[in-house]
């Protein structure tokens, strides 16, 4: 499915000197005409903009947009720890932090993804770390970058840590240890973190019970929901008596699968995981888009399993578990999202290198969950230095992706409720989000113009004081890339604009912002 219609082009109307650079291709390419030989104010009104119209609604809350949903994730996986985040001599390589640093996630997830499926926590603390055989994803694991590095490093970042335990070929007595190393007080775990010379306890809330347990030829047995269900009984009894006050991710999957886990999983199931991954057909951008929108069915889809086998809220939990049972309804959990192309390099093809197209693709990812975030509690893109990174690095240096820009100027400017919209675009190239910040009342429109050759001129409706401010995301072609070598290629722009008549450049990505 095509997003906008390439046959039948209408004739534009080139107004300003930015709009006309935008539309040398076009007039290359469907006129003959040499674009650089004509003077700009000679052709105005010869040709027009596409447009749309966006009208906002600040009065009606759509819900809550969890600030979880700018998450990160890190795993034991080829160059992403090991010559990504760490290195041997330097401990946290400086130049990748800063630049994590300026991604502002608030959420860190580790130590898997499929590893999980054979990490064993006690490996990575203390004095004597044992060398293991990364049984995943090739290698072996010195085990020099653990539990308190992986704190130590979420503090750095500020972020919140959330852990996934191994369900495989650990044990529920090795998560619960683990749940008392990171959050107990005074008892033997507690005491080896402080020997270990961290004083006070981590606090850690999240927890992940296994991943993607379904998934046939991973190292796991659960395939079947009934033991996943049984397996994550037990694990959470264990892990909720040493402390109560902490959140379970449960693995979901297919249709039939989740129905089985939320049903039974429910009381003590505070999300429920989803992975999603897009991607690109060989030689057809758009269809990047395509997928991604095929992500918002399966947000939606998840949302109304929730819906139909969970009840808002638990009834009859007895005391003898010793444990509340969940407080809130259930949510999706994200922890896995991201774009996955074919051809990529490193370990399993998982260095991948991401073009304009792919940000365009992000902006469009953050825009669903702001959309959906009425069900969507926290979000981890999949991940965040050299495997499918918005970060990559050789020996001695480390550059941004373009997919860096959209993840650091949503989690910058959005805001902290989603709002009704809206909007006619007959294009059907733009994708857009509102939000509004409760305490600035400041709203913002995140718009993404995924038409790869037009811009679109968009009438805003919305009573706000004064004028909009534009941040402008582009680059010179869907196809350009950031890259070790190269000089950035993404431009960022902020400008004061008016309602009426705002253009959105060809393959952009625009947040605007006006106060109420
Ligand atoms: O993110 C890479 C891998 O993708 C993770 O290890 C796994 O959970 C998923 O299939």
């Amino acid at each position: 499915m095509k997003w906008w219609p390439t046959a039948a082009r209408r004739q534009k109307a080139i107004t300003t000197t930015t709009e006309w650079m935008n539309r040398r291709y076009f007039m290359k390419m469907n006129t003959g005409l040499l674009a650089g030989s004509m003077v700009p104010g000679t052709v105005k009104r010869l040709l027009s903009n596409k447009t749309a119209e966006i009208t906002v609604h600040p009065e009606t809350i759509t819900g809550d947009i969890s600030p979880n949903i700018y998450g990160q994730f890190i795993e034991h996986l080829g160059r992403a720890i090991y010559g990504g985040i760490y290195d041997e001599k330097e401990g946290f390589r400086k130049d990748v932090l800063s630049k994590v640093q300026a991604l502002h996630t608030p959420l860190m997830r580790y130590p898997g993804g499929t590893v999980t499926k054979i990490y064993h926590w006690k490996d990575g603390i203390g004095q004597n770390r044992p060398v293991r055989k990364n049984l995943i994803w090739g290698g072996n694991d010195n085990n020099h970058f653990g539990t308190d590095e992986f704190m130590e490093y979420s503090r750095l970042i500020g972020a919140e840590p959330f852990l996934t335990v191994n369900m495989s070929t650990g044990t529920a007595e090795e998560a619960a240890d683990w749940v008392e190393y990171c959050n107990g007080t005074d008892t033997y775990y507690a005491g080896l973190r402080k020997q270990n010379g961290h004083e006070r306890p981590y606090k850690v809330k999240y927890w992940g019970l296994g991943n993607e347990e379904a998934a046939k030829e991973d190292a796991g047995t659960l395939q079947d929901p009934q033991d996943y269900i049984k397996k994550a009984w037990y694990y959470a009894k264990l892990m909720k008596l040493q402390d109560p006050g902490i959140a379970l991710i449960m693995v979901g999957d297919k249709e039939n699968w989740n129905k089985q886990i939320l049903q039974e999983l429910h009381p003590i199931c505070d999300y429920i995981s989803l992975h999603l991954y897009a991607s690109t057909k060989p030689g057809d951008p758009v269809s990047l888009f395509t997928s991604i929108a095929e992500m918002e069915t399966n947000i939606r889809a998840t949302a109304a399993q929730i819906k139909a086998f969970t009840p808002e809220k638990v009834e009859h939990f007895s005391k003898w578990y010793r444990f509340p049972s969940r407080q809130q309804p259930v949510k999706i959990a994200l922890d896995e999202w991201g774009i996955w192309e074919a051809g990529g390099e490193g370990a399993y093809g998982l260095e991948m290198k991401y073009n304009w197209n792919h940000a365009l693709g992000v902006a469009t990812f953050l825009n669903i969950f702001q959309r959906n975030a009425d069900v969507i509690g926290l979000a981890t893109w999949a991940q965040t230095v050299n495997v499918l990174a918005p970060i990559m690095t050789d020996a001695t240096s480390a550059v941004c992706q373009t997919i860096f820009y959209p993840m650091e100027l949503y989690r910058r400017l959005c805001g902290n409720r989603s709002i009704a919209n809206e909007m006619s675009d007959t294009n059907n190239a733009l994708d857009i989000a509102t939000s509004i910040n409760d305490k600035t009342g400041m709203i913002t429109i995140a718009i993404v113009n995924r038409d790869s050759k037009n811009a679109i001129d968009v009438k805003i409706n919305a009573k706000v004081t004064g004028n909009w401010t534009a941040h402008e995301l582009n680059a010179p072609s869907i196809d350009a890339v950031n890259t070790l070598k190269g000089p950035n290629v993404v431009d960022y722009k902020q400008r004061t604009v008016t309602a009426k008549n705002y253009t959105i450049a060809a393959h952009s990505i625009a947040i605007l912002q006006a106060r109420v």
